[in-house]
């Protein structure tokens, strides 16, 4: 008897151990966007080349349109370990106590995509994700989405259309006072929790990305919409830093190949995912599109140009000098 009970639980060990050996490593990465969305497909893209590279060692559970955490807990469940991936907007950095990624949000701050490349691509990057890791968090690459348009249910030409307007936005202190130089409330809220937010009135509008607008219907229920460019929205994609120092060295170096490639993958389709998506919210017919001229532009650049001053004390002196520096490639 007493043999038959070691025996079994002897077999019991060892059948957890060789399960054990064989289980595949998860990461669950969890965002908030559509899976149709530059972010999206790059997770997803991620997925298959991390996936194929480890012989299926590891295994990526991707998690969009907030099904897992919104915008707040997704950060607290990186650190916590519930989740070993995301990639926040750099808006949302501020949370978490590293308020120099603001610097990203500041109005008209990337001339073009070269002056965003120069930055997330050199020195300045990797600065940046140096600030991450005193908060268990680390960072593997910049995913890029685009510049930022409004919407709302009135037309938005000048400055003054701003005032009195109550428009959402993401966890930044630095978008917070670009509204207020607008004249506008500005009210921080969960991506998940904006349609809605529109239908029922509580937000008269918002300012995102094409991609992000029209995947999350946001033309439904916004009559109107200005394609002013006048901010950016891209990503860090972070890992708990615990996890990922604690892989097996061969699969960590196979995950940086996958990503480097899902990163290369994501940031080659972003602006031709926004255009298309101008274009099919175009199409829906339920919003006129108006493109800001350059002269009215100017008054936009002007009118949000304190923020920088205001900001100053936030983000740092030192991130706005090495930004300005980078940004006209010095
Ligand atoms: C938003 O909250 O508007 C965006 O950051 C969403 C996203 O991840 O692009």
């Amino acid at each position: 008897m007493k043999f038959k009970i070691m025996h079994a639980v002897l077999a019991a060990a060892f059948a957890s151990a060789g399960a054990y050996a064989q289980a595949p490593i998860v990461i669950k990465f969890s965002h908030v966007v559509a899976n149709d969305t530059p972010k999206g497909k790059g997770a997803l893209r991620f997925k298959e080349l991390a996936e194929k590279a480890t012989g299926g060692k590891v295994k990526v559970e991707v998690y969009p349109n907030s099904t897992l955490y919104k915008d707040k807990e997704e950060m607290e469940a990186l650190q916590l370990g519930s989740v070993q991936m995301l990639a926040p907007s750099l808006a949302k950095f501020g949370p978490l106590g590293v308020k120099e990624f603001e610097a990203f949000d500041m109005p008209f701050i990337f001339p073009d995509k070269q002056a965003l490349y120069r930055v997330t691509t050199g020195p300045l990057g990797k600065w940046f994700f140096a600030k991450l890791e005193p908060k268990g968090v680390k960072g593997l690459a910049y995913w890029d989405n685009g510049f930022k348009d409004m919407t709302a249910n009135k037309p938005l030409h000048t400055p003054a259309d701003f005032r009195g307007l109550k428009m959402r936005i993401q966890s930044s202190k630095v978008l917070d006072a670009q509204f207020r130089a607008l004249g506008a409330n500005p009210q921080v809220m969960a991506f998940s929790e904006v349609y809605q937010a529109m239908q029922t009135g509580v937000v008269d509008g918002n300012e995102n990305t094409p991609s992000n607008i029209y995947t999350q219907k946001m033309h439904e229920v916004q009559k109107h919409m200005t394609i002013s460019n006048h901010g950016y929205i891209g990503y860090a994609v972070i890992v708990n830093k615990k996890f990922w120092d604690g892989l097996p060295a061969d699969i960590r170096t196979k995950l940086d190949g996958a990503m480097a490639e899902a990163t290369k993958y994501a940031n080659d389709i972003a602006q031709e995912e926004n255009d298309k998506a101008v274009a099919a919210i175009k199409a829906a017919g339920t919003t006129t599109v108006y493109t800001l001229t350059p002269a009215e532009r100017e008054t936009w650049r002007k009118a949000m140009s304190p923020v920088y001053k205001q900001m100053e004390s936030r983000v740092g002196k030192e991130t706005l000098d090495a930004m300005e520096k980078a940004t006209h490639g010095k």
